[in-house]
């Protein structure tokens, strides 16, 4: 099928190259004019574990090309994808404009029935929102049908190829059976987990789970997935927080709380919070939607409100260790939200980072991936290129991304390199009883 997607971002460029993968013909489209360049010289403008050699390979069969003409791409396809971004207003609800603009766009350039996918994470009633601005737009020479469904997108930033490709479901809600059939054929070999990429992967399923709704449900299921998920880690977090109250152990409480079915281990790690371009946005945006429509989002707040506070257990302990942090050097490792990812959009360690500045301590930080300064990052802070670099004579060891290459440091080295020998690991990540042997004092969160 020719499809056109409008949005080279984390979401938009995997699955363009996925759609690509599995046999159709893909114009991925951007208005930002430098990421269009960037992507035809062959380089990408986002880290991601196996997209590039995935892009590589699509470009050279020109199963994928990319445009920075959004209406020419929209022109030659039957199914428009839309991937733009939705930025947080102060608000809370996410800002539409750039989902208005392509909206605007799609109905000034229609030139056949088409079908709007919409892939950005959107409040309830975006889909009709859509078809408005859409129709408002169409003149009476370019008056074709279409139709709007809403597909939301569940890949994890890091294992984005992976997620698209192995989904654990495919959503799709519209009320339009001839969009819902062609949208299940466009997706039957991830469907079927029948195309070449599949046949050696270890991921391969026997068959992906799919959801036929309306499009108001579909909106929430975004929601809410993000939403409970975010409620699962600010609950293990509060959980953490007793541990180190009463002397208890998160990890040993989490793993036997996980084993029982119902509640299962994953997304149950105590840490320094969540974060990211995704959790935060979406939670808010999920109580402005339900305060908005007088339901009230009790729950939401409590989780917004721990992780809020999180963050900032690690500055408590940092003072604990050091007392005073004014002229105290802190070696930072990690500066994405998460790792495998350069994403620092809402990074938990930026809040940290900035407080250690703002309290007078000089912090260097170190991150495998993120070389630039991000937005929102205090400048007095220096990133530096190699993780031995950033301890150099270090008051204090702060881990707060779970990168693996920091679980292959040689801490004897470490600990020879710091003035003194403090950790405190944000994420549980390093072996506490080896450190602690080597001579560290180690600190984790509930532990
Ligand atoms: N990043 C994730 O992990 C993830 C996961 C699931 C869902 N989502 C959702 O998907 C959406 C996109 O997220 P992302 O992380 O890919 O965003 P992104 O910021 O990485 O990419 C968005 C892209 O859209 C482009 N764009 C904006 N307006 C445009 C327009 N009018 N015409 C053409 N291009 C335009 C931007 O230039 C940018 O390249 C968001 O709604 C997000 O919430 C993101």
């Amino acid at each position: 099928m020719k499809v056109c997607v409008i949005g080279t971002g984390y979401v938009g460029l995997v699955t363009g190259v996925c759609l690509a993968e599995i046999g159709h013909r893909v114009i991925c489209v951007d208005k930002d004019n430098k990421k269009i360049s960037l992507l035809n010289s062959g380089k990408i403008p986002i880290y991601e574990p196996g997209l590039k050699e995935l892009i590589s390979k699509n470009r050279s069969s020109e199963s994928m090309i990319f445009n920075s003409d959004s209406g020419s791409g929209i022109r030659q396809s039957d199914i428009i994808f839309v991937c733009v971004d939705t930025p947080p207003n102060p608000s809370g609800h996410p800002n539409l404009t750039a989902i208005d603009e392509v909206a605007k766009l799609i109905g000034s350039s229609i030139n056949s029935y088409k079908i709007i996918v919409n892939k950005s994470t959107v409040p309830i009633g975006t889909a009709k929102r859509i078809e408005k601005i859409i129709k408002d737009n169409q003149t009476i020479d370019n008056n074709y049908d279409f139709d709007i469904v809403s597909n939301p997108e569940f890949l994890k930033e890091g294992e984005a190829v992976k997620d698209v490709f192995f989904p654990e479901r495919l959503v799709i809600g519209s009320d339009s059976r001839k969009a819902i059939d062609i949208m299940k054929k466009l997706y039957e070999p991830i469907i079927n987990q029948d195309f070449d990429y599949a046949e050696s992967n270890s991921n391969k399923k026997e068959k992906i789970p799919i959801l036929i709704t309306d499009s108001t449900s579909s909106e929430l299921i975004k929601y809410a997935s993000n939403a409970y998920l975010a409620t699962k880690i600010s609950f293990i977090n509060e959980i953490a927080n007793l541990c180190e109250r009463i002397g208890a152990n998160i990890l040993d409480v989490t793993y036997g709380m996980g084993l029982d079915s119902r509640i299962g281990p994953k997304f149950m790690k105590a840490g320094i919070g969540w974060g990211g371009s995704c959790f935060p946005k979406d939670v808010r945006a999920l109580r402005y939607t339900s305060e908005e429509y007088g339901a009230p989002a009790g729950i939401l707040n409590a989780v917004i409100q721990v992780n809020n506070q999180q963050k900032f257990k690690v500055i408590q302990k940092a003072m604990d260790m050091l007392g005073i942090i004014d002229d105290k050097i802190v070696g930072v490792l990690g500066l994405s939200f998460k790792p495998d990812t350069d994403d620092t959009r809402e990074s938990p360690p930026i809040a940290i980072i900035n407080k250690f500045l703002e309290l007078g301590a000089e912090v260097r930080v170190y991150d495998p991936v993120v070389k630039k300064y991000p937005p929102y990052m205090d400048s007095g802070a220096t990133i530096v290129d190699d993780p031995y670099e950033a301890i150099d004579g270090a008051n204090l060891l702060v881990l707060v991304t779970e990168w693996d290459e920091f679980l292959n440091l040689d801490y004897k080295k470490v600990k020879n390199l710091m003035k003194f020998s403090n950790i405190i690991d944000g994420r549980n990540f390093l072996n506490k009883e080896k450190l602690q042997d080597i001579g560290f004092k180690y600190v984790g969160i509930g532990i």
